[in-house]
């Protein structure tokens, strides 16, 4: 299966099942990203956060068990927001919206919620097909937060993954549809599994942060992935190494 990202909702509407079989098996997901996801968003006790792209809710369901205020996750596909609703108790409250549309704060403010003290998204700026699209996503992710709240995004560099192999330590593979290094906008294959290919975009670290800071965030920063207990279970220190120095998985970080 393909996810064109032409029509996002629609392909990631078709294919939620083969994602959620990829996903809790993934050794890019279990091992190399999210335990830096988790580092970085921290205590959150007390706090109101929102999740953009929430997928499955996986995250969703990790972070209820450390007593947020409130917990919000959106995704622009209705059928991962029915498996959402399914797998996660009434009091996450969930909203189908696009990200980087303009009516988008409205969407969520429409649930309810007021502004938040975390917003993090994990694999999700990727489909941003546009500098202009990317803006308006980071853009809506400002306008949500309170003054001094923490944006937080898990993203991929696959120029840097591919060269070293990378990519099939975390269990997967990058395509480069001209076989030259991508530049920004330029779409790339995620070959997730056998069954799963998503089209996303290449967005450079910098170009990233250039409009992060431009839509007012502060203290833009890039968090690298570093050893820890639940990384070194699936690699030996040599691997790690290669995964760490190769900033194939970071964060972008930012503070309003
Ligand atoms: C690669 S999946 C990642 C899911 C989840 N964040 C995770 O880490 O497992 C990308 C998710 O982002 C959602 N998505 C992509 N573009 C979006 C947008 N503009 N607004 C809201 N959700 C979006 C997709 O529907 C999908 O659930």
């Amino acid at each position: 299966m393909l996810i064109n990202d032409r029509d996002l909702p629609r392909q990631y509407n078709q294919l939620a099942e083969s994602y959620e079989k990829f996903s809790s098996a993934n050794k890019e997901i279990t091992y190399v990203s999210d335990p830096l996801l988790l580092e970085l968003i921290g205590d959150i006790h007390g706090l109101d956060v929102l999740d953009v792209g929430c997928g499955n809710g996986a995250h969703l369901a990790i972070l209820r068990e450390k007593t947020p205020n409130s917990l919000v996750g959106v995704d622009i596909s209705e059928k991962f927001i029915d498996i959402c609703k399914q797998n996660l108790p009434s009091d996450v409250k969930l909203v189908v919206a696009n990200a980087n549309t303009e009516d988008f704060v409205a969407a969520i403010q429409s649930a309810g919620t007021g502004q938040f003290d975390v917003i993090y998204h994990s694999f999700v700026q990727v489909h941003n097909t546009t500098r202009e699209e990317m803006k308006a996503f980071w853009r809506n992710i400002h306008q949500l937060l309170k003054k001094g709240g923490r944006a937080i995004g898990i993203t991929s560099d696959p120029n840097a993954a591919k060269p070293l192999g990378v990519d099939k330590l975390m269990d997967l593979s990058y395509g480069f549809p001209n076989g030259a290094p991508l530049k920004d906008g330029d779409i790339f294959e995620a070959h997730l599994s056998p069954e799963l290919t998503v089209y996303s975009h290449y967005w450079s670290f910098e170009t990233v942060a250039d409009l992060m800071k431009e839509i007012g965030l502060k203290d833009v920063r890039r968090a690298s992935v570093h050893a820890n207990d639940i990384s070194m279970q699936a690699y030996s220190k040599k691997e790690w190494n290669v995964i760490e120095k190769s900033g194939a998985i970071y964060a972008l970080v930012g503070v309003k």
